[in-house]
């Protein structure tokens, strides 16, 4: 999270350690951090419509479903591939989808439910709060999925297989990145 030096819009600050080396990943990852500090800005500058706030929680949630089912999509045919085909450890695999299975189908569906049941009972000043409790919820999950986990030590999920592709030779590097366009490329 950004520290007191830190311009006081900025919710997550981009660190030199979340860069991946695949160049679609890095943009999503950025993209998604872009996001979330767009959201804290408006709350503080107060962008939010507080008389009728519902329809800026849908766009939130509507946004970061359809943008985390392509971002995770494409993430796990990158991890499945290293493990196909350059000995990556597959038992970080299944435990990193299976955490992405638990954004989208209960941190997201969850809030998702919670949005619609204030929206019909016409809570307003409820659906205010959870334009924070929603950031807050959704960032704390983003941020340890892709940064270094320095609380146990523990690399995130995410930064398991980008230190493993980091360690690649340039030669297995360029190898990968191909393997990953004919991928896409078959998937078209
Ligand atoms: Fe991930
Ligand atoms: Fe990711």
């Amino acid at each position: 999270m950004a520290d007191s030096t830190e311009n006081s819009l900025t919710f997550i600050v981009w660190m030199p350690e979340y860069n991946c080396d695949i160049a679609i990943i890095n943009c999503q990852h950025k993209d998604t951090l872009l996001y979330l500090n767009r959201w804290f800005a408006d709350i503080k500058l107060r962008r939010v419509n507080m008389d009728d706030p519902s329809q800026y929680l849908l766009d939130k949630i509507k946004y970061l479903k359809h943008f985390s089912c392509q971002h995770f999509s494409f993430e796990e045919d990158v991890m499945a591939i290293l493990s196909a085909q350059y000995d990556f450890n597959s038992g970080s695999f299944y435990p990193h989808v299976a955490e992405h299975r638990m954004f989208s189908e209960s941190l997201l569906a969850v809030l998702s439910e919670q949005i619609d049941h204030f929206i019909k009972c016409g809570n307003v000043d409820i659906l205010n709060d959870l334009i924070v409790e929603s950031l807050r919820d959704v960032a704390k999950w983003w941020y340890n999925h892709i940064a270094k986990d320095t609380k146990n030590g523990r690399p995130s999920f995410d930064c398991e297989y980008m230190a493993f592709i980091r360690a690649m030779s340039p030669d297995r590097k360029l190898q990968l990145l191909n393997d990953i366009l004919t991928k896409i490329e078959l998937s078209d």
